[in-house]
């Protein structure tokens, strides 16, 4: 490793961020099919979810039809689901030594909680250190996107917005900036990318970081 991991253990995990529409899910595909293409064991999870009680949490937190949820009870709720996830599933991988990629992690409820919502980055930081025992990844790849894209991209073809994603551009605007503010804080454990470009160099750049830290 080029850098210490952040949760010393025998895996390596990854992380993708950015607004919605952003093509995290594409990349984390591609990018465990490469690893898996070099023998390497790769589990691939996502958040809110990854485990039957996140998959609860996920619906009750993204579905219309809930009522009114406030914000603290929204960080609380992905807070809960991200320490399930944690527990159970990532924890659990990296001490088997395997590459953990994940598609979201605690970045997103510190964007759309602590920023969108307006909890506070640092307080939304904090509470889910505690739900996850301080678990951090060691590489989080945010693929940048202009809000007013990602929505078109997101609504090509699609059944309908959820909570977050039928919010308006200002929020998914102040989103991207705090996903940039992370990532300009600790740049030894970020690679920020430009969303619009081709998947193919997308995929392989992020590749190429990733080797590094296998090496
Ligand atoms: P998802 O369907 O995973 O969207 P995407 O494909 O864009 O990742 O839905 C996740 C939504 O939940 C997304 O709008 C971001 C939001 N979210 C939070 O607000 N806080 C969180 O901690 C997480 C993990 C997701």
């Amino acid at each position: 490793m080029t850098s210490p991991s952040p949760h010393q253990r025998p895996g390596l995990f990854l992380a993708f961020e950015g607004g919605d529409g952003a093509g995290k899910s594409t990349q984390a595909a591609l990018l465990t099919e490469a690893l898996q293409g070099r023998g390497l064991t790769v589990l691939r999870t996502r958040e809110p979810g990854g485990t039957p009680i996140g998959e609860k949490l996920r619906s009750l937190v993204l579905d219309h039809g809930h009522g009114t949820i406030d914000a603290r009870c929204e960080a609380l709720i992905f807070a809960a689901s991200r320490a399930a996830h944690a527990d159970q599933v990532i924890v659990p991988a990296l001490d088997r030594g395997e590459v953990v990629v994940s598609d979201r992690y605690i970045d997103s409820s510190v964007a759309y909680q602590g920023v969108g919502r307006g909890l506070g980055a640092a307080a939304v930081a904090d509470l889910n250190e505690w739900a996850t025992g301080g678990l951090w990844p060691d590489l989080t790849v945010v693929l940048d996107v202009d809000p007013g894209e990602g929505r078109i991209r997101r609504t090509a073809g699609d059944t309908g917005e959820d909570r977050m994603e039928s919010e308006p551009d200002d929020f998914h605007r102040r989103i991207r900036a705090a996903f940039l503010d992370a990532a300009a804080a600790h740049p030894e454990r970020y690679l920020v990318l430009n969303a619009r470009l081709p998947i193919a160099e997308l995929a392989g750049t992020i590749l190429t970081r990733v080797g590094a830290l296998l090496a």
